[in-house]
């Protein structure tokens, strides 16, 4: 159980790299308390260990080209549930699908783009994970997407430029 633990908390808080050693001892114990002894200080961690890594906040700059892969991707992966807008009204919901909450409720406003990224990768109540479909930037460029659809939403006309503002009241 202690094990188990200590393995989640590891997940949760980057990587594996600083998870004590068995004790030392014979055969398998053995190895494995050898195999972290001969990690050289500062190699660069791959495979696993770095994708980890990749997941932790603040994740990368807020670009153009990171909405853009955010946008697509949101609308593949989660807006079967979610909503094509985030309302939690996909055609899943709409054929029976528990629904999830809105983006746009109150309750949600604080939801930051690094809990987009927990609940992607670990999944949340009835939402399965997606960390085998969804590799760690692209889960940045979804979670980016997800505030700015909540922005979208709540933006205040007033402070629309006038070009768009006509648009938006016409
Ligand atoms: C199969 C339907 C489905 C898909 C696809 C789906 N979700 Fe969800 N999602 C849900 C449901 C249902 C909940 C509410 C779960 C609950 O309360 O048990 C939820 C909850 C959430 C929450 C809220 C977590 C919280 O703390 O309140 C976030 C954020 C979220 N999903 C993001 C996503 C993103 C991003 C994607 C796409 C990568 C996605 N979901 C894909 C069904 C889905």
């Amino acid at each position: 159980m202690k094990r188990a633990a200590t393995a989640m908390a590891c997940v949760l808080l980057a990587g594996c790299d600083a998870m004590p050693p068995a004790r030392p001892g014979t055969g398998a114990t053995r190895a494995r308390t050898e195999s972290y002894v001969a990690v050289p200080p500062g190699s660069v961690p791959r495979g696993t260990t770095g994708a980890l890594a990749q997941l932790l906040p603040p994740g990368p700059p807020i670009t153009r080209e990171l909405m853009a892969r955010g946008r697509e991707r949101y609308d593949v992966f989660c807006s079967p549930c979610h909503g094509r807008a985030g309302y939690g009204d996909g055609v899943v919901v709409q054929r029976g699908f528990t629904a999830p909450l809105s983006f746009h409720v109150d309750r949600q406003q604080d939801l930051t783009r690094a809990r987009v990224v927990e609940v992607i990768t670990s999944g949340f109540g009835l939402m399965l994970s997606f960390a085998e479909r969804i590799p760690p930037q692209e889960r940045w460029a979804i979670a980016s997407y997800v505030k700015a659809l909540q922005l979208s939403q709540s933006f205040p006309i007033d402070r629309l430029p006038d070009d768009l503002r006509s648009q938006v009241e016409r």
